[in-house]
């Protein structure tokens, strides 16, 4: 974990304000107390102050006390953020009275602060689905300049040295855009070919996953890994990239040179991009269990602020190391 540890020493540097909207979860208080206490990042927990203070006393959390804490029902801002929200989605049929509901909402209310320069990023999803945590960042923080879709990688650490770089690959999009068209799985190649680099520290090499080798199977669903590839080849000429390649012939070095010969990423990937949600999701899971994987993420790419999503399984060091990506993501480290 010394990219983790780096990645805080980094964020020490230029302190930024991460908010948790689940401010009176168990371990996301706890990620909360590890924080302040290392000093990484400010904290702002959303939440009623008398009820987290209560949860801080019970689990003997005594770095609580300075984080800063948001009370929903009652804080200065309420009239400010209902009307930037009123402002946001008025156009897609938002009424006032939806919109002061939903600013009582902490992870809407989490993003109004973010979009109101009150917040620089976000952490959720300790107990709130993906879903829920996502649209509100896709509605009112939105996409970067340039970016349609915003996607999850995840950062993938085997415990042994056989694949990727001594073990180390990063997976996409296994959290987010359920069936991409080829021209939003070539962006997902890209930007996670971008998140390899700044955050990993990898210089990625691009497998574009299907289950066919270069033309050994006919379907559409591989003709799109196909288009994915030349349109993200062309998105980004330096990017190195290949595919149709099978997970084998991605990853092991003698399936490579047998079923794709003349490409120089077969056997040698680091960057696997997945042909929809189905199968990053489900592939990110089972190489995390069965393979003893620590998987950090995901880490959403493509989003105007970094707002990055927990899986509601997450332990208290997985909220600590998101909070450290969200944190350099915010400094513009990354
Ligand atoms: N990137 C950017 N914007 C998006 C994306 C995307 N990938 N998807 C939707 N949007 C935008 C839409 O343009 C729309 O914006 P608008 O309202 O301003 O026009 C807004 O988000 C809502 O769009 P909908 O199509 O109504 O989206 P919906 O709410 O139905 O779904 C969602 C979006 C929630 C992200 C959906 O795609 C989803 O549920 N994805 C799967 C998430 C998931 O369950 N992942 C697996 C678990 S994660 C894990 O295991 C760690």
């Amino acid at each position: 974990m010394e990219f983790i540890n780096k990645l805080k020493a980094k964020a020490k540097e230029n302190k930024k304000r991460i908010v948790l909207p689940e401010g009176l979860e168990e371990r996301t208080l706890k990620a909360a107390d590890t924080i302040i206490k290392e000093g990484f990042a400010d904290i702002i927990l959303i939440g009623n102050p008398d009820a987290i203070a209560k949860e801080a006393d019970k689990f003997n959390l005594s770095h609580i006390q300075q984080a800063k804490i948001i009370d929903p029902q009652n804080h200065d801002k309420k009239e400010q953020y209902t009307q930037l929200l009123m402002d946001l989605r008025k156009s897609k049929g938002l009424t006032q009275e939806q919109a002061e509901k939903l600013v009582l909402n902490p992870l809407y209310l989490s993003t109004l602060m973010i979009k109101s320069g009150d917040a620089d990023g976000e952490v959720a999803g300790a107990e709130n689905s993906t879903g829920d945590v996502l649209r509100p960042a896709f509605q009112i923080v939105k996409t970067l300049p340039g970016i349609k879709v915003v996607s999850g990688a995840f950062i993938m650490i085997l415990p042994d040295n056989e694949f990727g770089d001594n073990g180390m690959l990063v997976f996409a999009d296994g959290a987010v855009h359920p069936n991409p068209t080829a021209s939003e799985l070539a962006e997902i190649a890209v930007v996670t070919g971008r998140t390899t680099k700044s955050i990993v520290g990898m210089e990625p090499r691009v497998a574009m996953l299907s289950f066919s080798t270069k033309g050994s199977a006919k379907h559409e669903m591989v003709d799109k890994v196909v288009e994915a590839t030349r349109l993200a080849k062309e998105m980004d000429p330096h990017l190195k990239i290949d595919g149709e390649l099978q997970a084998d012939a991605a990853i092991v070095e003698a399936i490579g040179a047998k079923k794709a010969p003349d490409s120089e990423i077969a056997g040698k990937a680091n960057v696997l991009v997945f042909p929809n949600l189905e199968t990053g999701n489900i592939c990110y899971k089972l190489v995390q269990r069965m393979a003893h994987a620590e998987a950090i993420g995901p880490v959403l790419q493509g989003m105007a602020a970094p707002i990055n999503d927990l899986s509601r399984g997450c332990s208290v060091s997985d909220i600590v190391n998101l909070v450290a990506i969200t944190a350099n993501q915010a400094a513009g480290n990354v």
